[in-house]
């Protein structure tokens, strides 16, 4: 199984369609839409997971104004059938490999505290919770804040 990485910069409408599509199965309502996918491919990354050449999930990202060396994870997912396969796990070690690689100090992330398996890959990766926020997205949308730092020295 080969897993390629690929930032898509400016998106034709083909690629923005399949793409809208794609975060449809995987967050329903609430994933990127036609409006917001091309700001990130074309002033952020958008980045596609493609196995054996297949459009397999998908991320968001951009540099924080404030901190650039700091890195937003503004969205991660897989397609439904491509997830607890551990290619959740996979794909998000690529890309901390190459957000390392490009020079990011440090990567954050929000993350629902109920969702299991998002908190556990990311966890799993050395992520760690900095704090909680109640109602980031309104009510009953807490999320946790989690960060990885890349500039710790491994040991
Ligand atoms: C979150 C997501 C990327 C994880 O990717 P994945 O490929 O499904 O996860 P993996 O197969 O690598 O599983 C990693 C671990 O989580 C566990 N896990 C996977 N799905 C789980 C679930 N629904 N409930 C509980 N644990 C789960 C696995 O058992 C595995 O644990 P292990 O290493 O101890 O065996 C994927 O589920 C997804 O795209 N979800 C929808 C979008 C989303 O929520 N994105 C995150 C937004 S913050």
């Amino acid at each position: 199984m080969e897993i390629r990485l690929r930032h898509t910069g400016r998106l034709d409408g083909v690629a923005l369609e399949q793409l809208v599509a794609a975060e449809g199965a995987i967050y329903s309502d609430c994933g990127w839409r036609r409006w917001e996918l091309p700001i990130f491919a074309e002033y952020g990354r958008n980045i596609v997971f493609e196995v054996d050449g297949v459009l397999a999930g998908s991320a968001q990202l951009i540099r924080a104004w404030d901190q650039p060396s700091l890195v937003y994870l503004a969205g991660f997912g897989l397609l439904p059938e491509r997830q607890k396969q551990g290619l959740g796990t996979r794909c998000l070690a690529l890309l901390i490999a190459q957000m390392k690689e490009q020079g990011a100090g440090s990567i954050e992330l929000t993350a629902a505290p109920d969702n299991t398996a998002a908190v556990k890959i990311y966890s799993d990766a050395g992520f760690r919770v900095m704090a909680r926020h109640d109602a980031k997205y309104g009510p009953g949308e807490d999320r946790l804040i989690m960060r990885l730092n890349l500039e710790e020295p491994t040991s």
